[in-house]
């Protein structure tokens, strides 16, 4: 899947890859900046939904829709649909232009809005990518586990990067009877944890 990421898709992720380099760079305000994860993040979560199994594959942060780029090439790899989450109207409106531009409005669903008002609706979950506020984590965490269906993943970014601040959900998801997980230096640190 990696081998033949459409052009249009290439093209809208250097630009986002571009972007967001540029809102690090020059003061841009937190609630501006695209806030993305690195490349190898995408891949790595592109890699955890393709292998995952069968049930709603959700992301929790779409901001202009990069991570959202990487999960739909697994979406498309393995004939599924993604549904992301996106709490800020202007961050929605990049998304929609991303998916739009990208050409992959087929195999991915933005729904506008906090997902916590949402989560009741989303059924079984074989995948899910955290990447929102990290005030929320334990409420998201909360909410997705029990709809996990059994071998489902759930990825957390910021898991080293902010490891202080998300350290009692961190604790909680490790300690968590229910999942076996990990903490994997990649990127800015990923918790991944799999439904038991
Ligand atoms: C770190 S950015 C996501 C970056 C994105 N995953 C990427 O790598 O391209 C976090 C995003 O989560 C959104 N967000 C925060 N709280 C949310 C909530 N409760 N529901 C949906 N989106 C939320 C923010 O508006 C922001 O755009």
């Amino acid at each position: 899947m990696f081998h033949d990421i459409p052009t249009p898709v290439l093209d809208r992720m250097r630009e986002l890859e571009q972007r967001d380099q540029e809102d690090r760079a020059d003061g841009t305000p937190r609630s501006e900046r695209l806030r993305q994860i690195p490349p190898e993040t995408g891949r790595f979560v592109a890699l955890w939904l393709a292998a995952a199994p069968d049930g709603a594959c959700i992301e929790i942060g779409t901001s202009a829709g990069y991570s959202a780029l990487w999960l739909a090439i697994a979406c498309a790899a393995t004939g599924r649909t993604l549904l992301t989450f996106e709490i800020l109207p202007h961050k929605a409106s990049l998304a929609r232009e991303t998916f739009a531009k990208a050409g992959v409005g087929e195999v991915v669903r933005l729904v506008e809005g906090d997902f916590l008002d949402h989560a009741g609706g989303i059924g079984d979950v074989g995948f899910c990518f955290l990447d929102a506020e990290k005030e929320i984590y334990g409420a998201c965490y909360d909410e997705v586990v029990p709809r996990l269906v059994p071998g489902g993943i759930l990825v957390a970014d910021n898991a080293i990067n902010h490891r202080e601040t998300l350290r009692p959900m961190l604790d909680a998801a490790l300690a968590d009877e229910r999942v076996d997980a990990l903490i994997v230096p990649i990127g800015k640190g990923e918790l991944v944890c799999r439904k038991r």
